[in-house]
């Protein structure tokens, strides 16, 4: 093989060596013309829908984007599935955060490759993935999860995403709202049903500077926990939420569809400063009217 076709088949992502060409066992997107997906392995069986049948042994040596032809004549494109393909295949016993409320997880709470993150809950891994990816070979993601059976569902999800168990991740079986960890984060990205209650004891883990970012689905639960982060030493607390709504692009119409996901859950951010509890200074909203 010359060297021209070497730089074609083999790259590197993440410092590892990836095939271009599917290799067998890996994960495939199959993926219809008009636009529905499979999850499946390339290598082995065979795997049929509506369209009719392929053989997954074909999947191995193809690139992405290639088809192959089912039994019935369709076209089904071979993909290696994204982050968000994948988050809304996996297994889940749990509410999982969306791709969009991730996105804003990691771009607002500023997560970056090296960072130490610590996480809680883990449900079914789906926020924990994005974290790995973020904070690369020389970040760590420590995650808390308080039942075991969702944080071996998580374990699982992880490895079939990955392929392996990766290396900077730890996952601990425990309640978060214990006693603190031996661990000094840089970021603390929170999902759980009772986040007030985990602030003193991740606080103790964040470093001055660090930034801690926290999903509720109800206002209610964003009340406590901010006032918990105001209590706590953390200035820039701000709350939102984001609405995705897809449209229908054909030369006849663009327009909105008919039916959105309404609500998934408000992102609350805050950033740790310098002082102790008994010292934290009353944060004035930095947009609210200023007194006449
Ligand atoms: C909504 S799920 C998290 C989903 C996850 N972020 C995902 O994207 O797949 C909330 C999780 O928090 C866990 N949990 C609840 N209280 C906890 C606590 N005190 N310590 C650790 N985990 C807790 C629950 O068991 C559950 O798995």
């Amino acid at each position: 093989m010359d060297a021209g076709k070497a730089a074609s088949v083999i790259r590197e992502r993440n410092s590892e060596t990836v095939m271009s060409q599917f290799q067998p066992g890996e994960l495939v997107l199959l993926t219809s013309q008009k636009g529905k997906t499979w999850l499946v392995r390339a290598g082995a069986g065979s795997f049929s829908s509506h369209l009719g049948t392929v053989d997954l042994r074909d999947v191995v040596g193809r690139e992405e984007g290639e088809f192959l032809e089912t039994t019935q004549g369709a076209k089904v494109f071979l993909f290696r599935p994204s982050l968000g393909d994948y988050i809304h295949k996996l297994k889940r016993r749990t509410q999982v955060i969306y791709p969009k409320d991730i996105g804003a997880f990691l771009v607002y709470g500023d997560i970056r490759p090296g960072d130490v993150v610590l996480e809680s809950g883990v449900g079914s891994g789906a926020l924990t993935l994005a974290l790995l990816r973020a904070v690369g070979p020389t970040g760590r993601v420590v995650s808390l999860e308080i039942r075991p059976e969702f944080a071996e569902l998580a374990k699982k999800n992880i490895e079939v995403f990955f392929g392996k168990s990766p290396n900077n991740h730890t996952l601990v079986v425990g309640d978060i709202t214990a006693s603190p960890l031996a661990l000094q984060a840089d970021r603390v990205v929170l999902d759980l049903p009772e986040p007030w209650k985990a602030v003193e004891a991740v606080s103790a883990c964040l470093r001055t500077g660090g930034l801690l970012v926290s999903l509720s689905p109800q206002v209610g639960q964003v009340q406590l926990v901010c006032q918990e982060l105001k209590r706590h030493g953390y200035a820039n607390v701000t709350t939102f939420e984001l609405l995705k709504r897809n449209w229908k692009i054909d030369p006849r119409r663009a327009r909105p569809e008919d039916r959105m996901i309404g609500h998934t859950g408000f992102i609350t951010v805050a950033k740790k400063i310098a002082c102790t509890s008994e010292e934290v200074p009353t944060i004035r909203d930095p947009e609210a009217p200023v007194p006449s």
